[in-house]
């Protein structure tokens, strides 16, 4: 049998995958095989960095449970998340035979590895903070489609952090679900609801993704977001944020989040009655955003 040589390596393992029925998967395997041997030619991969390499991962696997996601995070650090949504955003709004990308169809961003399936469904204008800390907030604005037509109906998973930017699913075994609701638009397709004014925090760094960002340099904060997923049927579903305007860390988000189109402006009001009839003893912020869906049939599925 003959010898392989370092250079060649690649290209056999990629031989080896002829017989694959799975075209999609080949062609995934083959690029990966491909770009993960140039890696390893360029960086000159030494034995005990591979080690340490698989070391990490097999640390960044055992980390995880069902309320935390550790490989989620390391995706979302390494911008490869984003990379992923802006892809498959571009696709999803170009319109049919035109090949433009412009619309004014909400931006996606990351969805982050603090979404907590089976949220309470609330009615509109319901106050999600209970007792978490925070400052109380007032969301409201429309969603629509690209024309302009309301969406009535439309299902929207809300969930931030609290005001110290700490998660429900960070209190531990015992967490219970907080600051996170399912809501529907209305008839003319509006939404509303209280929550708080959400606060910059760090990604959790207790784990392997922390010890590399230290070695890399970099800080594990996000800017302050709350998180929004539409998924309205006709629709292509939407999973986003909205970045609070004034908050630290808008220029250096730690997974590589922000759209300029998703930054909001959370006005400051004094004590007194809000736009809802609700009476504030404290300050209070609004914040207003108007969602624009794609309907499904408009998306290049190629
Ligand atoms: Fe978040």
């Amino acid at each position: 049998m003959a010898q392989l040589e370092a250079g060649d390596l690649a290209q056999a393992v990629i031989a080896r995958m002829a017989e694959s029925r799975d075209p999609r998967f080949r062609q995934i395997m083959t690029a990966l095989v491909k770009h993960a041997h140039a890696f390893v030619q360029e960086v000159e991969l030494t034995g005990d960095e591979w080690m340490n390499a698989i070391q990490f991962l097999t640390a960044t696997g055992k980390m995880c449970d069902d309320k935390r996601q550790e490989f989620i995070l390391l995706s979302d650090t390494l911008g490869i998340s984003m990379l992923v949504v802006a892809i498959e955003q571009a696709k999803g709004i170009q319109a049919k035979g035109t090949g433009a990308v412009a619309t004014p169809a909400t931006e996606a961003t990351v969805q982050g590895p603090f979404f907590w399936e089976g949220a309470p469904e609330l009615p509109l204008g319901s106050d999600l903070a209970g007792d978490a800390p925070g400052e109380p907030a007032w969301y409201s604005g429309t969603v629509t489609d690209v024309d302009g037509n309301p969406v009535p109906d439309c299902p929207i998973e809300v969930w931030s952090g609290d005001g110290n930017g700490i998660y429900d699913m960070q209190h531990g075994e015992d967490a219970q679900m907080m600051l996170r609701a399912r809501l529907r638009t209305d008839a003319d397709g509006r939404y509303r609801f209280w929550s708080i004014k959400p606060t910059f925090y760090p990604v959790p760094d207790d784990g392997p993704v922390g010890d590399m960002l230290r070695r890399m340099g970099r800080h594990p904060n996000r800017p302050g977001h709350i998180h929004m997923m539409l998924r309205a049927p006709g629709y292509q579903p939407l999973t986003t944020h909205l970045f609070v305007a004034d908050s630290p860390y808008l220029d250096s988000d730690a997974v590589f989040g922000v759209r300029n189109s998703l930054i909001v402006d959370f006005k400051k009001h004094a004590p007194g009655t809000a736009p809802d009839g609700r009476v504030l003893d404290k300050p209070y912020y609004s914040a207003q955003y108007d969602f624009r869906l794609v309907p499904s049939t408009q998306g290049v599925t190629a």
